[in-house]
């Protein structure tokens, strides 16, 4: 039986870059069912919220959501829904592959996965301003949080990720140097961690040396692991090795849900122009197919994006082509035929 699952299409360039990848998922023969919801401004205009009761009660039944981006207007006092989202389903582990798509680009043959810590941290919002002497902002105080569950738990993901995946080696990435209660919990936890896994290498780096090594040796790594800000920052770096957010999937996974989106925002430059990029959604869905066991449908897919940006036939201009998001579909459908 087809797996059903929560499809949010999102705002600008969402549903563009969504029926290009709905339209590939069909052509490579993925076994899915689409629930088809609201979410973002499209919601708001449409529904008066946006992330209506009835996306969350679809996702709730589903477990699984793909999502593409949603606008958050500034200012405007509606809160991220992608953090929503990630809440509402304890999504701990932001998972963000970057493998070399374009060739010709900084480096080839990249294969990196960064799995990001993504619920506590600085991110948590524990942070107010603090008043003397008649300023009432005369000092701000953001507090980071790490519990020993948190690190064990995205500790256990990266090796266990690891082990399903055939990598060999995982790196802490972190600041225990300075940080010593925080960072230092962090690592004392995941080197008792990595004493389970013996079959994967391990190491540990402080933050600011791993982001100059990814730059000048990125071959080193292979699986990184860290708390969420040092993974929000190192995660782009990670995806400029490979070309930018354009080529970079994200799955947010928790114990039992998943959210796989496009790492780029909804592009209002571009937005219902037809000339949009759907590499990066369309990736992310291949790694919902590997988290739904259907990964020999990913695989498929993966090669004829393989195939086609290697062409250099069909490339959109993020590519340096001219080719539009449908000739590009259309060359990425032909190459699964
Ligand atoms: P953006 O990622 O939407 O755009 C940055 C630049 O990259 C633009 O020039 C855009 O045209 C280009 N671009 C992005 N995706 C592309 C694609 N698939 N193909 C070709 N070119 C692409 O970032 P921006 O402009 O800062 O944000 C726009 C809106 O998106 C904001 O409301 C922001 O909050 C939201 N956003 C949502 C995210 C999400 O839902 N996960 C992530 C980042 C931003
Ligand atoms: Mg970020």
């Amino acid at each position: 039986m087809a797996r059903t699952i929560t499809v949010i299409p999102g705002d600008g360039i969402g549903p563009e870059v969504m029926s290009a990848t709905l339209e590939v998922l069909e052509a490579a023969g993925a076994d899915l069912e689409y629930d088809m919801q609201l979410g973002g401004v499209t919601a708001l205009e449409q529904v008066h919220h946006p992330l209506p009761q009835e996306t969350i009660d679809s996702a709730e039944r589903t477990r699984v959501l793909l999502k593409g981006p949603l606008t958050t207007p500034s200012g405007s006092g509606f809160r991220s829904i992608n953090v929503e989202l990630r809440k509402i389903f304890d999504l701990y582990a932001n998972v963000r592959p970057v493998r070399t798509i374009v060739p010709g680009g900084r480096y080839e043959d990249i294969d990196l996965v960064l799995i990001r810590e993504n619920t506590e941290g600085l991110y948590v919002g524990v942070e107010h301003y603090i008043g003397m002497q008649g300023d009432a902002k005369a000092a701000a105080e953001s507090v980071m949080i790490i519990t020993r569950f948190g690190a064990e738990r995205i500790s256990r993901y990266a090796f266990e990720y690891a082990r399903k995946h055939g990598r060999k080696k995982v790196t802490l990435a972190h600041k225990a140097n300075i940080l010593k209660y925080t960072q230092g919990l962090f690592l004392d936890v995941a080197r008792e961690v990595a004493k389970d896994y013996p079959e994967i290498e391990w190491e540990d780096r402080i933050i600011d040396a791993t982001a100059m090594q990814l730059v000048l040796d990125p071959y080193r790594f292979d699986v990184l692991v860290m708390e969420n800000m040092f993974g929000d920052i190192l995660s782009d770096l990670m995806a400029g090795l490979v070309g930018g957010l354009g080529f970079a999937p994200a799955g947010n996974i928790g114990e039992d849900a998943a959210m796989f989106e496009a790492v780029h925002g909804s592009a209002p430059d571009i937005a219902g122009k037809g000339v949009a990029n759907p590499t990066s959604l369309l990736t992310s869905a291949c790694l919902m197919l590997d988290h739904l066991d259907q990964n020999e449908c990913a695989t498929r897919i993966r090669s004829a994006i393989d195939t086609v940006v290697q062409k250099g036939e069909a490339r959109t201009a993020d590519m340096g082509g001219n080719a539009t998001t449908k000739e590009f579909t259309a060359a990425l459908v032909k190459a699964l035929a």
